[in-house]
């Protein structure tokens, strides 16, 4: 079967790392579907714009018609589905796009999948993959003492964001269980690294330090995420999308929890050392707690055993290792970051944090 695969929403943070490392392995062809919201950004590929090994479509995973030209065109041998609206802030403000692209539009993929899929030979049938890729926080919030999310652990999603992607991931189950679809599904845990969009915590605290803006924390900073280094994540969804058992869900995550304060004065000391304030403070000085995320969820946390028992998978990266290259990735492409955070962006942290009592723009 040929080795090309499709992957959607390729143009967005954790898309792009996970595009721009398979090209560079060199490991078979990209069909690249982006929408390219304000949240997808053809910078994000330069690396990878005159390979031939990279096709970038400009389309939306709703759209059957484009799917359908593209599956036959392409024959792909695996569909990764990372498409999606991502920002849980975003969700509460305007939640329609969520259920649209994330419960919709993975419908319509679904069902163009499903059609190519079903016209080809019983040995591809066999051999082709639908990976779908998914969050944490579809199983909702822990308590403190509560044991970290296994694969089996009851769906609670707690925001439309979450909601809309528990409601893709029913979909997908019921697409393998009904129709025998080849699908394999990964629910990881908060991601950090190169080029991410910075309206989310990691890039927006040192976008804001560099930038000698307020340092925004909700509520009392406590709340608990697990983060894991993006391109370990997609070393985890090139193992699952090689060797997962058909029909079957892996958690991700990198067994490194930690509050949310903690993860911002960890990026503010190494600022503190990489790029000193004129006036010799620290960028500490420059936090602010801000008025809380409604419905803000208390704790993440994953159980990767499976993962790493069944498939062999552990993260490369320490928090430490991996929040270095961060920084060094945000300090060595300030011309990345000028370019997302202008338009778009500053509507949104406008309107989002005039309205927690800070003034961000
Ligand atoms: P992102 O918001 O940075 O990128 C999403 C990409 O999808 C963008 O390029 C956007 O243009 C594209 N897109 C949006 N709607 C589309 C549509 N209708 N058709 C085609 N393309 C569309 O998101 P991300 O952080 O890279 O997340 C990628 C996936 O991983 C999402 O499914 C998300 O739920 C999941 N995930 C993210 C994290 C995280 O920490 N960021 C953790 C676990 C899982
Ligand atoms: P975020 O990066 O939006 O990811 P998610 O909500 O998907 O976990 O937020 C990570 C944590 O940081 C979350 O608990 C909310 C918090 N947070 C702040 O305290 N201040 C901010 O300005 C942002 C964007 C997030």
């Amino acid at each position: 079967m040929n080795k090309t695969i499709i992957v959607t929403g390729g143009a967005g943070f954790i898309g792009a790392n996970f595009v721009l490392a398979w090209v560079k392995q060199s490991l078979g062809k990209v069909v690249n579907l982006d929408k390219l919201t304000y949240a997808g950004n053809l910078e994000n590929l330069v690396d990878i714009q005159h390979n031939p090994d990279h096709i970038f479509v400009h389309g939306d995973i709703g759209d059957q018609t484009l799917l359908a030209e593209l599956l036959i065109e392409h024959q792909p041998c695996a569909v990764v589905n990372f498409a999606a609206e991502s920002h849980v802030d975003r969700s509460i403000h305007g939640p329609e796009d969520f259920i649209q692209t994330n419960v919709v539009g993975t419908f319509n993929l679904l069902e163009a999948v499903r059609a190519y899929w079903g016209g080809l030979t019983l040995e591809n049938r066999q051999k082709f993959r639908f990976l779908h890729v998914s969050t944490d926080e579809v199983y909702g919030s822990l308590s403190k003492d509560e044991a970290a999310f296994t694969e089996t652990h009851a769906y609670a999603p707690n925001s439309p964001y979450s909601a809309s992607k528990a409601a893709s991931d029913h979909l997908v189950r019921a697409y393998h269980h009904t129709y025998g679809l080849p699908t394999l599904t990964t629910n990881c845990s908060n991601n950090y690294g190169p080029h991410h969009f910075p309206e989310k915590l990691i890039p927006l605290i040192i976008h804001n330090a560099l930038a000698g803006k307020s340092l925004p924390i909700y509520g009392n900073g406590q709340q608990i995420r697990d983060w894991l280094y993006v391109e370990d994540h997609c070393a985890a969804i090139r193992r699952v999308l090689e060797a997962g058992k058909v029909g079957e869900v892996y958690n991700v995550g990198g067994w490194n929890e930690k509050p949310n304060i903690d993860v911002v004065k960890t990026l503010c000391r190494m600022l503190d050392l990489k790029k000193p304030r004129s006036d010799g403070q620290s960028y500490i000085n420059q936090i602010t707690y801000v008025e809380d995320r409604p419905g803000h969820d208390q704790r993440y946390a994953i159980d990767a055993t499976k993962l790493a028992n069944e498939l062999g998978w552990k993260p490369e990266e320490t928090f430490e290792t991996g929040i270095e290259k961060t920084v060094n990735w945000y300090l060595a492409n300030q011309e990345w970051v000028k370019n997302v955070t202008s338009g778009e962006y500053r509507n949104w942290v406008q309107t989002h944090y005039i309205e927690r009592g800070e003034e961000l723009a």
